[in-house]
C-alpha cells in the first residue's frame, strides 16, 4: 500500500502559535504536591521544586501551562496562594474532595513557570467568584505598582509585574460538576462583565471564554452560540475539551478519534463565525483547545478513593504505545487547523494523564505519549502548509473512511527545514510514503526517526526505557520527491533541510 502528500512552499495555512504546544497544572492529585513540588526531594531547589522534573519538562519546551484548573479553579480563592506560607488556610477542595494546603500557589507557581521556560494561562475562578475576584488578580500579577494588588505582589517579592497575557474565564462552566455552574446566560454575562473590566485593567490580555465541556453535552452548539452572544466583543478565544477512552479494547476505531477532534474544532469554528455573521463583527474569534489527552485507565480506581487526602494518587492513568500513537494523532489534528487553534494545552502535564511521572524521593520518568508531544514542540515550529494527501482507508465501528496514514507538513523558515509529522494507523501494512516538496531547492534529510514496533499495550511505568524513538533509514530524496516506508502502527518524523 501507498500513501503521498503533495504541498507547494507557497501553500500556507497559517502561522503555528508555539501556544498549540501548551499544557496544564491543575491542583488535582499529585500534580503540585509529589509533581512538581516536593521540598525533602534530593533535587529540590531552594524553592521546594523538583529539578530533575524541571530538567524533563525543559526537554519537552512547553511554551504554555494553563493554571491553577480545571475544576479545582472553580472553588479556588486566589488569595490563598500568595504571602507567608505560613498564614495560608487548609481548605477543602470539593471538586476532587481532597485537602488542599496552598503551600504552592500563584506566588510560587509563578516562580516555577520561570525554571520551566513556560508563560502561564492563568484561570480565574467564576464559579464561586466573579467580576471583583477576577480584576483583582489581573491588577495583582499584571500591574506595575503604586495600587493596593500590585504593592502587596512586590511586598511578596515580585518587584515586576508578571505579565501574564493568555487568562480564562472559568473552567467547563456547563458542567453540572463543577462548583457553581451555571446556564449559558448566566456564565455569558458573567464572564462578558468579568473580561471586561479584566481588560480595564491590562488591555494587552487575550481571553478565553468557556465553551462546552465537550462535544457531546446536551446544549453544545447552543451554549457557544449563547455564550459567544453575550461576550463576544470582551474575549479573544473560545474553549474546547476533549478526552478519549478504549473501554471497548477497539484499536480501529480508537485511533479513528482524532478524527472527532477535527469534526469538533470545525463545527465550533462554524459557530464562532455565525455569531460574528450575526453580530456584523470584524473580529474573529479564535479557538483554544485547552484540555485535550487519552484519559480513562485510572477511572476505575479514582471511584473507590476515600476523600480528604492531600495529594491523593488522582487520574494516574498509565499510558501505552496506542495512547502515545493517538496523541500524536491529536498533535497532526491540531496543527491542520492551526489557522482557527491558537492555543491548545495537553492535560495535563505531571501525575495527573500526564506524560511525564514522580516517585515520591525516588525517579521521574516518561510515559508513552511524552515522545510523540516532545518531537511536535521541539520541531514542529513555523507555518503549517496546507498538503494534498492520499492514503487507503478504513471504516471503523464509529467512522468512516478513516485514512491509514494521517500527516501534517510543517515549514520553518527560520532553521530552513521542513518537516514532516506522520501516523500509520495501519495494524499490519508498512506503507510507501512519497512527499512530495514542491518549489524547494537543495532538499536533504536531517533526520528521519519513528517510535514503532512496540506492542500496542506495552507501557512504560515499570522499565522506564522500554520505549524510545528510533532512526528510519528507509527515506531518501531525489529532486522534490521524499519517499520511505512508515511501518504499521508508527509515529513518525522526517526533518529536511533546503537552500
Ligand atoms: O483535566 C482533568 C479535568 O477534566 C479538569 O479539571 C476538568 O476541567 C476536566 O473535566
Amino acid at each position: 500500500m501507498r500513501a503521498s502528500v503533495k504541498v507547494g512552499k507557497n501553500q500556507i495555512l497559517d502561522t503555528i502559535d508555539k501556544r498549540i504546544y501548551g499544557s496544564f497544572i491543575e491542583h488535582l492529585g499529585r500534580a503540585v504536591y509529589e509533581g512538581i513540588y516536593e521540598p525533602s526531594h534530593p533535587t529540590a531547589n531552594e524553592e521546594g521544586f523538583r529539578q530533575d522534573v524541571l530538567d524533563v519538562i525543559n526537554e519537552l519546551n512547553v511554551p504554555l501551562i494553563r493554571y491553577p484548573g480545571g475544576n479545582f479553579v472553580s472553588g479556588y480563592n486566589w488569595e490563598d496562594g500568595i504571602g507567608p506560607k505560613e498564614d495560608r488556610p487548609k481548605r477543602l477542595d470539593l471538586a476532587w474532595k481532597s485537602v488542599e494546603t496552598n503551600e504552592v500557589g500563584l506566588q510560587e507557581f509563578m516562580k516555577w513557570a520561570k525554571s520551566a521556560n513556560t508563560d502561564v494561562n492563568m484561570a480565574v475562578n467564576l464559579g464561586t467568584r466573579g467580576v471583583d475576584a477576577a480584576r483583582n488578580i489581573v491588577e495583582y500579577c499584571n500591574h506595575p505598582g503604586g495600587t493596593y494588588w500590585s504593592d502587596l505582589r512586590k511586598a511578596n517579592g515580585a518587584k515586576e509585574p508578571y505579565n501574564i497575557k493568555t487568562w480564562c474565564l472559568g473552567n467547563e462552566m456547563d458542567g453540572p460538576w463543577q462548583i457553581g455552574a451555571k446556564s449559558a446566560d448566566e456564565y455569558g454575562r458573567l464572564a462578558a462583565e468579568s473580561a471586561k473590566v479584566m481588560k480595564w485593567v491590562d488591555d494587552s490580555i487575550e481571553l478565553v471564554l468557556c465553551g462546552s465541556s465537550g462535544s457531546k453535552m446536551p446544549t453544545f452548539g447552543e451554549w457557544e452560540y449563547t455564550v459567544l452572544e453575550h461576550a463576544y466583543d470582551h474575549v479573544d478565544f473560545l474553549s474546547l475539551h476533549l478526552y478519549w477512552e478504549n473501554f471497548d479494547n477497539d484499536l480501529p476505531n480508537f485511533l479513528a478519534k482524532s478524527r472527532e477532534m477535527d469534526h469538533f474544532i470545525k463545527d465550533v469554528v462554524s459557530i464562532c463565525d455565525a455569531v460574528k455573521a450575526k453580530k456584523g463583527s470584524d473580529k474573529k474569534i479564535n479557538l483554544s483547545f485547552d484540555e485535550w489527552n487519552v484519559w480513562y485507565h485510572s477511572k476505575d480506581a479514582d471511584a473507590k478513593r476515600q476523600p480528604w487526602d492531600i495529594a491523593p494518587p488522582l487520574l494516574e492513568d498509565i499510558y501505552n504505545f496506542e495512547d502515545a500513537l493517538l496523541v500524536g494523532l491529536g498533535i497532526i489534528t491540531l496543527l491542520n487547523n492551526a489557522d482557527r487553534v491558537k492555543i491548545a494545552c495537553l492535560a495535563q502535564l505531571v501525575n495527573v494523564i500526564a506524560p511525564i511521572m514522580t516517585i515520591k524521593d525516588g525517579e521521574v520518568w516518561k510515559q508513552p505519549t511524552f515522545y510523540p508531544f516532545m518531537q511536535a514542540s521541539n520541531f514542529g515550529r513555523g507555518k503549517v502548509l496546507t498538503v494534498q494527501s492520499d492514503s487507503p482507508t478504513y471504516d471503523s465501528k464509529d467512522f468512516k473512511e478513516v485514512p491509514f496514514v494521517e500527516s501534517t507538513v510543517i515549514l520553518n523558515e527560520e532553521s530552513q527545514e521542513v518537516v514532516v509529522f506522520a501516523v500509520n494507523r495501519s495494524e499490519k501494512d508498512r506503507l510507501s510514503f512519497d512527499v512530495q516538496l514542491n518549489d524547494f531547492e537543495g532538499l536533504s534529510i536531517i533526520e528521519a526517526t519513528e517510535l514503532a514496533g512496540y506492542d500496542i499495550k506495552l507501557t512504560t511505568d515499570t522499565n522506564h526505557e522500554s520505549m524510545e524513538i528510533k532512526n528510519n533509514e528507509s527515506f531518501n530524496v531525489n529532486n522534490n520527491l521524499v519517499s520511505g516506508e512508515i511501518k504499521p502502527l508508527s509515529w513518525n518524523m522526517i526533518r529536511l533541510s533546503y537552500k
